[in-house]
């Protein structure tokens, strides 16, 4: 299916690209013929995804400025061209009530959720997109269009995502296209305290009856970053199998339970 969406040649930068949603987002824009980097803090998977994704790999954390300016330096020394970006890597601490969080670590969920991928795009822009054009996808969350328990450092940054998606997506018009997917509950290290501990009631209350995969985000945004979408900007599609429309579905919704219980 990706092969029709016109990736070949393209050179593509995932964040936090070697494992969970943005190691199969890697994967579906290496499947449709894009040149992918990939890049983590761990250096060893790092290495080992590049290899096997036929591409290159940056250890370091998005939370530090020089990390993401090599980045797109080593992505255009190795491709001659960075088409698109995919801001993915990002924390989901701290966790817990906003009265007991420590203001610095605040600061970082900052730093890495709206802070990097801001950065990222930048060094982007000036590099290559504002001459050559391209993509940026940001990967958002169900969870920012509402309130959840223990969640406020995340949910109040991923909003603030969501909206400098909309900021950029009108300030790099036409030439660049910048759009968010936001994944509901899905099948991952980062999220495996909510969906391991009874997946099967959890998926109960899904509307489409099951957890996502981090396919089922993937090829959202291999849609989204391809000229399948060319007339879509600003745009925030939500892959959560129909998490927002629950309230019309029987059954509970366990999520919130999970995280109020979470530690
Ligand atoms: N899973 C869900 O249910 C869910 C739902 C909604 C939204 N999302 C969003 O989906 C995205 C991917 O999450 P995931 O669930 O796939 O997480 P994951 O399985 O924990 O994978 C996270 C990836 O990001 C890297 N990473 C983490 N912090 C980083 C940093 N500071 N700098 C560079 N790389 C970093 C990790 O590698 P290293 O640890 O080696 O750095 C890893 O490659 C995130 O933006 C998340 O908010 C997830």
């Amino acid at each position: 299916m990706t092969s029709s969406y016109g990736l070949k040649g393209r050179a593509a930068v995932v964040t936090g690209g070697t494992r969970g949603i943005g190691r199969a987002v890697a994967g579906q824009l290496a499947a449709a013929g894009a040149l992918v980097c990939v890049t983590a803090r761990d250096p060893d998977e790092v290495r080992d995804t590049a290899a096997e994704l036929g591409g290159i790999g940056v250890a370091g954390s998005v939370a530090d400025p020089a990390h993401l300016r090599e980045v797109t330096e080593r992505a255009l020394a190795e491709f001659g061209r960075l088409d698109i970006v995919v801001n993915n890597a990002a924390t989901n601490q701290p966790y817990g009530p906003l009265m007991d969080v420590d203001p610095d670590a605040w600061r970082k969920a900052f730093t890495v959720n709206v802070e990097a991928p801001l950065r990222l795009v930048q060094c982007a822009w000036r590099a290559w997109m504002r001459e050559h054009g391209g993509s940026v996808v940001n990967i958002c969350t169900e969870g920012a269009g509402h309130v959840g328990p223990h969640v406020g450092a995340y949910g109040t940054s991923k909003t603030a995502l969501l909206r400098l998606t909309q900021q950029l997506a009108g300030e790099l018009a036409p030439r660049v296209r910048v759009n968010s997917v936001s994944p509901g509950l899905v099948r991952t290290e980062m999220a495996r305290f909510v969906w391991e501990p009874g997946e099967s009631e959890v998926a109960a209350g899904l509307p489409l009856g099951r957890i996502g995969e981090p396919e089922d985000v993937a090829r959202a945004v291999v849609w989204l970053v391809s000229d399948a979408a060319e007339w879509i900007t600003g745009a925030d599609l939500l892959v959560d199998g129909g998490t927002r429309v629950r309230a019309a579905c029987p059954g509970g919704y366990a999520v919130h339970d999970r995280l109020r219980s979470a530690r």
